[in-house]
């Protein structure tokens, strides 16, 4: 089963970018650890970076029919795009919130989640751990379906 994974703006520069948030493992370590948890789990990786909100919702629109869940980390998209949140309302495709770092315990702007109604659920604050709980989570979603 094909799970796509999309990490939206600034995240390519994770490991460089605000480490005392974020930590200093960087995109690729990350997509390293799904892509070998992916295989244990016998699930198929697709993983997109964008900056850009209209490739995100292109991304998102084009899952329908191929993917069997979405694990999206939005970042700044999360609090405002409702673009994006309509392109997951849009599709047929579940798909699991993630955050590196706990929106609810930093500036009150990140503690709103547009996303947060449309997905099946959100995981937050585990640092790179969060995308494998979601991996996780997916896993689980498919093979209950
Ligand atoms: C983030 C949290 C967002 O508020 C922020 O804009 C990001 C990353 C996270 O993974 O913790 O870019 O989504």
């Amino acid at each position: 089963r094909q799970v796509l994974v999309i990490h939206g703006p600034n995240l390519n520069l994770l490991g460089k970018r605000e480490p005392e948030v974020y930590g200093a493992t960087t995109l690729n370590d990350i997509n390293d650890m799904l892509k070998k948890r992916a295989s244990q789990l016998g699930l198929e990786l697709t993983i997109v970076q964008t900056n850009h909100e209209g490739v995100m919702v292109e991304t998102i629109q084009q899952a329908q029919d191929i993917f069997a869940c979405i694990v999206i980390n939005a970042a700044a998209f999360t609090h405002y795009s409702i673009a994006v949140r309509d392109a997951l309302a849009a599709v047929s495709v579940p798909a699991i919130e993630v955050h590196l770092s706990n929106i609810y315990r930093r500036e009150q702007f990140r503690h709103h989640s547009v996303i947060s109604p449309v997905v099946v659920g959100q995981i937050a604050g585990f640092g790179a751990d969060s995308y494998l709980l979601a991996l996780e989570a997916a896993s689980r979603l498919i093979r209950s379906e």
